[in-house]
This record gives C-alpha cells, structure tokens and sequence, in this order.
C-alpha cells in the first residue's frame, strides 16, 4: 500500500464517479469546474465570489481499508471533488457513506488508496510526511463533532495550541491573536476558563476558534454540530458562516442536518462511497 495516487494528473484514465449537481443543476463536482469558473466567478446565491483557485481537487480518489490482508473493504470509489477559496460547501450522506473517510483524505489525516488529490495545487502523492505535515498545518483548520479539546489547557491555550505544538509558546502577539479570535466567536470572557467549564457551544466556537487560528484557507468540518442542541447547531453555523463571508475561508462541513445543508451553497451527497447526482431545484 502506498497512499499514492497515479503520477499522471486529473484525466490520466482514472475512473470517474459521477457528477454531482448542487441546487440550480450545475455540475458540482466535475474536478475542471474550478478552472472553468474563472476569476470572480460566483458559487451561489448571497455568496461572495471565490476567485476561482481550486483549493482542493480529487480525481478519481479511492480508498481502500485491509490491504495486505484477506478482507479488502474499498469504501471511496472514485471520487471528483473540486472547492475553490470562498466556497461553503455541505457534505451529506447517510452513516456509513465515506464522509469522514474522505475529509480525513482531504485533511491528509489518512492515505488514498489510489486516484489523484491535489492540495493547493500541490499533488500530495510527491510529498513525505514532514511536508504533509506542514501543508497540512498551513491549509487545513479541523472542527471535529467531539471539539477534542485539552481538557487541561484554558480556551485561549486551546485555540493557540497548534503554535504551542509547533514552537512550543506563544509570544504577547499571538496572545493578542488568540484573545481576537475568542472574542470574535463571542467569548473573550472565557479566554481563562478550562473546557469542563463551557457549555458544549461554547466549547465547539472555541474549537472554530482553533480551527481558524492560523489563517488556513479550508476548514474541513465533521458533523461540528452534531453534538449540539438546535439553537446552539445554530448559532456554531452562523459563526462559521460569518467566518466565511469576512475572511474569505472555505468550509468543507459534514452535516446529517438538512436544515443546515441547505444553508449552504453547494452540497455534496455521498451514497455507499460514491457522490451522487442531486435533482436540479
Ligand atoms: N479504519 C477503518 N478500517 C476499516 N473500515 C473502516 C475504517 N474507517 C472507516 N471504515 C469503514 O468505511 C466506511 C465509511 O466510514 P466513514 O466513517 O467514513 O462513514 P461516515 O459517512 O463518516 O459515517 P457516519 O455518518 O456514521 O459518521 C464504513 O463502512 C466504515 O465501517
Ligand atoms: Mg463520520
């Protein structure tokens, strides 16, 4: 097993799966629809318009689990999948679909079996592990549905932890940085306040917080609402919304929620690995 694609790029004869369509029908997921969107071109309604850079592009992606012993299970069987900067994209699927599987992918938390995965244009099949690891960090904010934050470190510790992990501090700048961002999720008051001591909203905007911390352009999201009540699910969205509109980052988010998928400007469904067409509205 190697995690790596074909060396050839995105039309090397690898098998596509099919094309999704998001609410007006257009394609969704076609891998060229980034290039063809152009500068300025928009992504949906009362959106601001991306400026076209694919940040993310599979083609062909397939994900295997048990190779190298006699039960090989492929859950991801060819998957197309472009976002570009700006866009708020929905991830849907029933249990089981691949969801997590294929932003663990995209977040370059596990391997690909096979297809091609380009990161900032960047394929990641050339890179070793150090540079993974780095491009990960630079383009990638996680929000996961248990926040996984340190129980032992305060919000403000949290939400910088992944500079304390790199360098191992953080100056009176970055503390700035941190104390901005928590008041900017509503909870400049908690800076100081442990984990255990917030209530699970307040816990997954400190984890948005983090997510966003290092300025990364893609924040690929699993289910960060789903552990959450109506009213708090929805203040998190509103949040990560809000983020979007005025910095200008991607989300990549997996909801069960259709309430909240509807929300956003574009879905992708995947069924038994796959990504589905969706009905023109
Ligand atoms: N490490 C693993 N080893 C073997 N099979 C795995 C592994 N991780 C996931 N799978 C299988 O891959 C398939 C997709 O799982 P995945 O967790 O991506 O689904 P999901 O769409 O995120 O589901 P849910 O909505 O329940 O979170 C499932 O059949 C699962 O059992
Ligand atoms: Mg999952």
């Amino acid at each position: 097993m190697s995690g790596t694609g074909p060396t050839g790029g995105p039309t090397s004869g690898v098998t596509r799966g099919p094309v999704a369509r998001d609410a007006g029908g257009r394609a969704a997921v076609d891998v060229h629809r980034a290039d063809a969107l152009g500068s300025g071109g928009s992504v949906g309604s009362g959106v601001p318009a991306t400026n076209g850079q694919p940040l993310i592009e599979l083609a062909g992606v397939r994900k295997s689990y048990g190779l190298g012993t006699p039960v090989v299970t492929e859950v991801l069987h060819g998957i197309d999948l472009a976002v570009t900067r700006g866009e708020f994209v929905a991830l849907i699927g029933p249990s089981g679909s691949g969801k997590s599987t294929l932003l663990n992918i995209i977040g370059l938390l596990e391997p690909l079996t096979s297809g091609e995965y380009r990161l900032l244009g960047q394929s990641v099949a050339s890179l070793g592990d150090a540079e993974l690891t780095r491009l990960r960090s630079e383009a990638i904010g996680f929000v996961f549905q248990f926040h996984h934050l340190l129980p032992a470190f305060s919000a403000l510790e949290n939400v910088l932890m992944p500079q304390l992990i790199r360098t191992g501090h953080f100056d009176a700048a970055a503390r700035e940085h941190g104390l901005a961002l928590l008041a900017a999720v509503g909870l400049a008051d908690a800076a100081h306040k442990k984990p255990a001591h917030l209530s699970g909203g307040m816990q997954q905007r400190v984890a948005i917080a983090r997510a966003l911390s290092r300025g990364s352009p893609l924040v690929l999201a699993d289910e960060p609402t789903g552990n959450l009540d109506t009213h708090s699910a929805d203040d998190v969205f509103a949040l990560m919304r809000r983020f979007n509109a005025e910095r200008g980052t991607a989300f990549l988010i997996v909801t069960h929620d259709p309430r909240l998928a509807a929300r956003c400007d574009r879905i992708v469904e995947l069924v038994d690995g796959a990504i589905a067409p969706r009905p023109a509205a």
